[in-house]
């Protein structure tokens, strides 16, 4: 299957069930683990651990600025820090991690839990419908409003367009994701305004309006850009993961029961579901210079995507790697947020917004079933959009 010029191994874009993607990851692992394919201008694949890990240990060698994702999305200027590479990454982690902190995602879960329940609850009442339409899609959206103090008006606004966004994002419906982009932005903007005008405490814009880095101010549009790339990164990995949970739970009845029996063992659960479901396939780096990866030459600057759910089902890594198993014994291994400079910010609020909504789902809830056909979603995330699901209400 590999050869040593790049070729056309895989085709990303080919319609996907629910299990093909980890199948034809499996078999890529074996027989072409650093695969190219020529659909989105051509770019390489890595599907081992063993390789990804490589890649994520040298920062220095292999950088996110020149193309941090496949396919490459048409942006409308650099978003850090996803988009840089230290040290110009450095002061905008700075500035955001104290904002993520466990302590500081302690002090959001109870509104996070009245975002869940306030979503959740009608949706439930009225016996199920798409879990993605009705709670998802909304979810992230909701708690962004929060986390960045938006006044009513602009919180109304956020909840509103990150709906049409994600939707579209993941339909790759280009003119509707351009146009709501562009929405985002002027929302970001506002609140810089707002921000500049009167900085509250404890907020990210203000925090990344404050930060200096070489004597400087973070240079506006940049600062724009990273709240842009955080509303981006933090609302869609969320929304198709739920629905993932929600499939393999009502093929598993058994597990629902003991969870809602036992909801000390959720977060195990939702380890374990973050390694097995990883929402992300397509982030990726460039090397500096032509490299070798498993016998193949990669060109400088030629986009390499980091296959995270094709790596956390590596059986070199985790043995038998398909099945899903609570309390696996080297589960802090699975690189579902990432490794290295540029792991997930937002880490600590995504954990505590899963584990609530899985909570919460399953406390109002005697049974969640699957009641139509899963439509999955498409790189760079790997995950659902649509989960038909009928839900029997809870007492
Ligand atoms: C299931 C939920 C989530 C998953 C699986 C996830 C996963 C990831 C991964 C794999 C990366 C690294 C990208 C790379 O290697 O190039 C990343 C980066 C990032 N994530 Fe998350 N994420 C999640 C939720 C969130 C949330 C809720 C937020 C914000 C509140 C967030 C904020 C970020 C940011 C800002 C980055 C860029 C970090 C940097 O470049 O330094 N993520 N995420």
């Amino acid at each position: 299957m590999s050869s040593p010029e790049p070729g056309h191994d895989f085709d990303p874009i080919a319609p996907e069930t629910f299990t093909s993607a980890h199948e034809e990851f499996a078999e890529m692992r074996a027989t072409c683990p650093v695969a190219h394919s020529e659909t989105f201008d051509g770019f390489w694949a890595l599907l081992r651990y063993e390789d990804v890990t490589t890649v994520l240990r040298s920062p220095s060698m292999f950088g996110t600025s020149v193309q941090n994702v496949v396919p490459k999305v048409a942006y409308t200027g650099r978003r850090p820090p996803l988009h840089l590479d230290p040290p110009e990454h450095t002061p905008y982690r700075q500035a955001l991690n104290p904002f993520f902190t466990e302590a500081a995602t302690r002090a959001h879960e109870p509104m996070v839990r009245q975002v869940t329940v306030d979503l959740l609850a009608p949706f439930i009442a009225s016996g199920g419908g798409d879990i993605c339409a009705g709670f998802t899609h909304h979810f992230s959206g909701h708690v962004f409003a929060e986390v960045f103090n938006l006044a009513p008006e602009l919180a109304m606004a956020i909840k509103e367009v990150t709906v049409r966004y994600n939707r579209a994002l993941q339909e790759a419906d280009d003119p509707t994701v351009k146009a709501t982009s562009l929405e985002l932005y002027d929302i970001a903007a506002k609140v810089i305004e707002m921000r500049k005008a009167e900085p509250l405490d404890d907020d990210i814009t203000s925090a990344l309006l404050a930060k200096e880095y070489d004597g400087q101010p973070l240079p506006d549009q940049m600062v724009l850009g990273t709240i842009r790339q955080l509303l981006v990164v933090g609302m869609i990995a969320p929304s198709v993961f739920i629905g993932t949970m929600v499939v393999h739970l009502s093929e598993n009845p058994d597990l629902q029961d003991q969870l809602r029996r036992d909801p000390s063992l959720i977060p195990a659960a939702i380890e374990e579901y973050l390694r097995l479901y990883t929402p992300y396939r397509g982030f990726a780096r460039t090397a500096n210079e032509d490299v070798e990866l498993g016998g193949r030459l990669i060109r400088k600057d030629e986009p390499i995507a980091l296959v995270y759910a094709s790596a956390n089902r590596d059986e070199a890594v985790f043995p038998d790697g398909d099945t899903f198993i609570l309390d696996r014994p080297n589960i802090d291994d699975h690189i579902a947020f990432g490794l290295g400079p540029h792991r997930c910010a937002g880490e600590s609020l995504a954990r505590a917004m899963l584990r609530i909504s899985l909570e919460e789902l399953l406390a109002r809830t005697e049974s969640i079933t699957v009641s139509g056909e899963v439509v999955m979603t498409r790189w760079p995330e790997w995950g659902t959009l649509e989960v038909p699901v009928s839900v029997e209400p809870r007492g």
